[in-house]
């Protein structure tokens, strides 16, 4: 039986890519997604890969949620946290609504989907969280205060918890992608695009989702299992930790 993995905002941008090479490596994935259903239809479609409704940034859909893909599939054993979203505003222009979506799903959001897997992967003795943190975590990004914070929490939490797993045989990740060609990156103004990002990139380019893809097989790996509580960066050389 091959193991369970699991993708939030599985269906779309990253997400999709990640849950496509998982099964590609044998892995019997499912899909979180939380509100684009035709886009989870069409990806449902399109790869065979079941897709799964609910909201990460509230804990008791999450717990419900996983209970379904439990029931369909049998117990999480590999959990990617790739949902994420961006409400980027200068920080005089930021309203709490903001702030608050953010943190809940991009922070928050890893508590409410590590929470319910824990006890099991504890049980079973394996797991494999791998958290998608960002660059602009590592870093700051102007215009995303709410969005750094978040990100940065997420790698403080990958630490964490990678030491509370580590004598139970799960490990906890973080892969920080720099920008890549989603529809995310593709909202922001195509002159801030052009003359204030792509420019920093050493490589010259977007990243592809299957390049942030690629790390997640690595790290979810059986063979991966002396690699915990690290941050794994592919941003085309614009920053280096
Ligand atoms: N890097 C450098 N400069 C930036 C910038 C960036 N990322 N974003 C904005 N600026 C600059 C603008 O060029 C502008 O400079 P000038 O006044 O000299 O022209 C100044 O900041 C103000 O920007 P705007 O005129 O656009 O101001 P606004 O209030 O209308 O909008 C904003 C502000 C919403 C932050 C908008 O600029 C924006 O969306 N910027 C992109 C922010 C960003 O990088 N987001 C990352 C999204 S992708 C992602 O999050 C995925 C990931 O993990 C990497």
């Amino acid at each position: 039986m091959s193991r369970v993995a699991l993708v939030t905002g599985g269906s779309r941008g990253i997400g999709a890519a990640i849950s496509v090479a998982l099964k590609a490596a044998g892995y019997t994935v499912a899909a979180n997604y939380a509100g684009n259903d035709d886009a989870a239809n069409a990806f449902r479609a399109e790869t065979g890969i079941p897709v799964y409704k609910w909201d990460v940034s509230s804990y008791d859909a999450c717990v419900e949620g996983i209970g379904r893909v439990e029931a369909d599939l049998g117990p999480v054993e590999i959990l990617v946290n790739n949902a994420g979203i961006t409400r980027d505003a200068m920080f005089h222009k930021m309203t709490p609504e903001q702030w608050n979506a953010v943190i809940n799903t991009n922070l928050t959001g890893l508590f409410n989907m590590t929470h319910p897997v824990w006890g099991g992967m504890r049980d079973r003795g394996f797991g494999r969280i791998v958290n998608i943190s960002s660059i602009n975590g590592q870093k700051g990004q102007m215009g995303q205060a709410n969005y750094s914070a978040a990100k940065a929490g997420d790698l403080g939490f990958t630490k964490a918890l990678a030491q509370e797993g580590a004598a139970k045989g799960i490990t906890v990740n973080a892969i920080c992608p720099g920008y890549i060609g989603t529809e995310m990156v593709r909202a922001i103004p195509e002159k801030v695009l052009s003359e204030r990002i792509i420019p920093l990139i050493p490589v010259g380019r977007l990243g592809e989702p299957e390049e942030i893809a690629r790390c997640v097989v690595f790290l979810a790996a059986d063979d991966a299992g002396f690699i915990t509580g690290s941050t794994l960066s592919a941003n085309g050389g614009q920053f280096f930790v």
